[in-house]
Order: structure tokens, then sequence, then C-alpha cells
């Protein structure tokens, strides 16, 4: 009898196959790459994915055999979960197997961007010792603002309050009393874009989230603030932000993710007060194995026909 295929569609950690183990005929294939993909997902029981994959409802419609779509980490958004739960496609991700990695990022760049290290690595590297021009600020005393309190953002909140930070978040999920209990003051988002000296966003992408820091929001905050997105891109409108730096109303950025990735040019990268990464928040080896082999034991189940517990 032929084992069951998995499509193993982006690279995932050595870990992920050697959790699938030996039961299953494992392929592989540039998810990225529509064409490719359309062709190899037609007859394989489970597909293997990170962020670069668009598991829409055409991909989802070419597969024939699918039962599984597994995500290597948090967000679904490049999943479409409603096409797979009418195809009967079950879908299964790792929903905490990269969270510390994801914040310790976002906490990366906001100390990168406090202190101008990314623009000061680049000069010196160029052969430019220019102590005044990267005087930075201290993180101590200043106020963060965390949009979106959940696992990444609570885990953000207590690394930067290590660094002596005044932690103020807007959720409208979350208790005021279980902020608390945690040192954060809960705000209005209007309240928070008033008083924070950076601002860091941990929401999922959705209808609601997608420009929630546009045009508008980016005129109530501070001309000193300094934004950090690591969380998806789009969250931030990239017009407005680019727009915002340009005129001085905000004092610079860090960000992870872009509203199109890959995203090798954008009008933010002009700006020496924007420190950029290519969408590494999940990009650790740790955090990697840890998303592999979560996503192979859920597939394992789900095509053992067996129950998969929620991560
Ligand atoms: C996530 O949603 O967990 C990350 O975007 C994962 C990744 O980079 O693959």
């Amino acid at each position: 009898m032929s084992k069951p295929v998995v499509l193993i569609a982006e690279e995932l950690s050595p870990a992920t196959v050697d959790a699938l183990g030996p039961d299953f005929e494992i392929r592989h294939a540039n998810g990225a790459d529509r064409a490719e993909l359309l062709s190899a997902i037609t007859d394989v029981d489970a597909i293997l994915v990170r962020s670069a994959t668009k598991v829409d409802a055409e991909a989802i419609a070419a597969a024939h055999k699918l039962k599984v779509v597994a995500r290597a980490g948090v967000g679904l958004d490049n999943v479409d979960v409603s096409a797979a739960t009418k195809a009967g496609v079950m879908v299964v991700n790792a929903p905490t197997s990269n969270i510390v990695t994801a914040a310790e990022l976002a906490c990366g760049l906001l100390i990168s961007v406090a202190r101008n290290i990314a623009p000061a690595n680049a000069a010196l590297k160029q052969g430019e010792w220019k102590r005044n021009k990267y005087t930075g600020v201290e993180l101590s005393e200043k106020t963060l603002g965390v949009v979106g309190l959940g696992r990444i953002g609570v885990l953000v909140a207590q690394r930067m309050s290590a660094f002596g930070m005044k932690i103020v978040a807007y959720d409208p999920y979350v208790q005021p009393a279980r902020a608390a209990q945690m040192g954060v003051k809960l705000l209005s988002l209007d309240e928070l874009l008033e008083v924070a000296d950076f601002i860091t966003v941990h929401l999922p992408k959705t209808p609601e989230t997608i420009g929630l820091i546009g045009e508008e929001a980016l005129h109530k905050v501070k001309p000193t603030v300094r934004i950090v997105n690591a969380a998806r891109g789009g969250i931030v409108d990239e017009e407005a932000l680019a727009s915002a730096l340009k005129e001085g109303r905000v004092s610079g950025a860090g960000l992870d993710v872009y509203a199109k990735e890959p995203c090798t040019d954008s009008p933010l990268f002009q700006f020496d007060n924007v420190v950029a990464t290519p969408h590494l928040g999940a990009s650790t080896d740790e955090a990697q194995e840890k998303a592999g082999i979560a996503v192979a034991k859920s597939v394992r189940l789900a095509l053992a026909g067996e129950l998969v517990p929620d991560a």
C-alpha cells in the first residue's frame, strides 16, 4: 500500500521530517512559486507551510486528496481556513512555537531603533565614526504602548518592563484587572497613541486590523514616537508611515513585516531611522524546531484519523 504523501512547501527545520517519521512519502516544492504549488498540491494528503505559501481557495480546489494544511507558525492569514473547512480539510498550526522568538525580535527592533544601532553599524562599516549623529534615546521611564496584549504582546511587555519602561496597552479583548496583574494599564487606542514614546504592534492581520495604525492614527502620536511592527505587514500602513517619517511626525520605526512580501524595495527603506528586517520574527533555530515538531505531530494524528489536541 502506498504511503500518505506530505508536501513540505517551504524550508522547515530538519526536525520536522524526523518528527513525521517513516510512515509518509515526503515531497518538497517551492510553495511561493504559484505554478509549482498548484501542480505539486494535486495529489498530496498534507501540506506543510510557513508564511510564503498562499494556501487559498484556488490551491485547495486543486488539491484532490488534501486532508490537512499545517502552518508551522502562528498566523493563519496565508491559509483560507473557511475554504479549507468547506472542503473538509483540517487546518492546524503551532500557536506557541515562536512566541518567545517573535517577542525577542520585537524587543531587538525597539532597542535598535532607540539607539540607531543599524545605521551606526552601516556607517561605521563604510568608514564613518559619527558619534553625535547616532545619539539615541533611553528606554527607561519611557512609555511603551503595546497594541495587542496577546501571547506575544505580553512577552514583549514583560521584557521591556525590565528596561524600566512603563507599559500601557490597547486590547479590547483583555480585562483591565488581568492587565493590571501584569503591571499594564489598558487604554483606548487613541489614548495609547497620545501617550506612547514607543509603540509595538502584536495583532493578527484581519479586515479590522489592516491599516489600524494609518494616516489618522499617525496624526495622534507624539512626534518623538518610535513604532515597531513585527506582527503582520499592513497593520501599520506603509505609505502613511513614510509620510509621517518624512514630515517628522514619527521619529523612527522598526519593521519586520510588509504588506506585500517579499519586499525588497519600499519607500520606507530610504530612512536612516527605519530599521528593517525581512520577516525574521519566527526565524530562530529553536522556534523553527518547535514549530516543525508541533505541526509534524498534528499531521501524524490527523492523517491517522485521530483527534488533534489544541496546542
Ligand atoms: C508566524 O505567523 O508564526 C510567522 O510569520 C511564521 C513564519 O515566519 O514562518
